[in-house]
């Protein structure tokens, strides 16, 4: 059974994880408009796994007992200055949530609740690659700076996504 107070925070993670899958979907369209199909594929794998994590804490709180509860999304960012702009932002945001998930971690040992904590513990991993994925993209960026045949290049790799599962 979960306390209320851990219930309400891992709500709380499953609207977090529900906005980071619209934020990523919101990326995949600039890069949509923009015909970097490899970027938006990339985006776009991000998003449904942004779901998949959603649900994930979704069927754990039905596991214990618990109700989901689902809040309104916020508005995700829509417009961005570069594709650079736009992996440091989504670095921002997995900062974010490796930091709620950390706290999720803390609410959990002071609950005693060590079901939960031991559930979290794929999601602290999860994170360590999330940060890692991006934070590689951001590094090529640099590198490429303005020039249009390296972002192409960038572009085809991206579309590799998933490709070797
Ligand atoms: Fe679900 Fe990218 O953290």
């Amino acid at each position: 059974m979960l306390s209320k107070r851990m219930l309400d925070a891992l709500n709380e993670q499953v609207n977090a994880e529900f906005y980071a899958s619209y934020l990523y979907l919101s990326m995949a369209t600039y890069f949509e408009e923009r015909s970097l199909n490899g970027f938006a594929h990339w985006m776009r794998a991000q998003w449904q796994e942004e779901v998949e994590h959603a649900m994930k804490i979704y069927d754990f709180i039905n596991e214990r007992g618990g109700r989901v509860t689902l809040k309104g999304i916020g508005d995700p960012a829509t417009e961005f200055a570069s594709p650079l702009d736009c992996f440091e932002k989504a670095l921002e945001h997995e900062v974010k949530v490796t930091g709620m998930i950390n706290n999720l971690v803390d609410i959990a040992d002071e609950e005693k609740d060590r079901a939960t904590h031991v559930f979290l513990h794929w999601f602290i991993e999860e994170q360590v690659e999330e940060e890692a994925g991006v934070n590689e993209i951001i590094d090529m960026l640099k590198m490429v700076g303005d020039k249009g045949h390296a972002m192409l290049m960038v572009d085809r790799q991206l579309a590799q996504r998933g490709a070797d599962k």
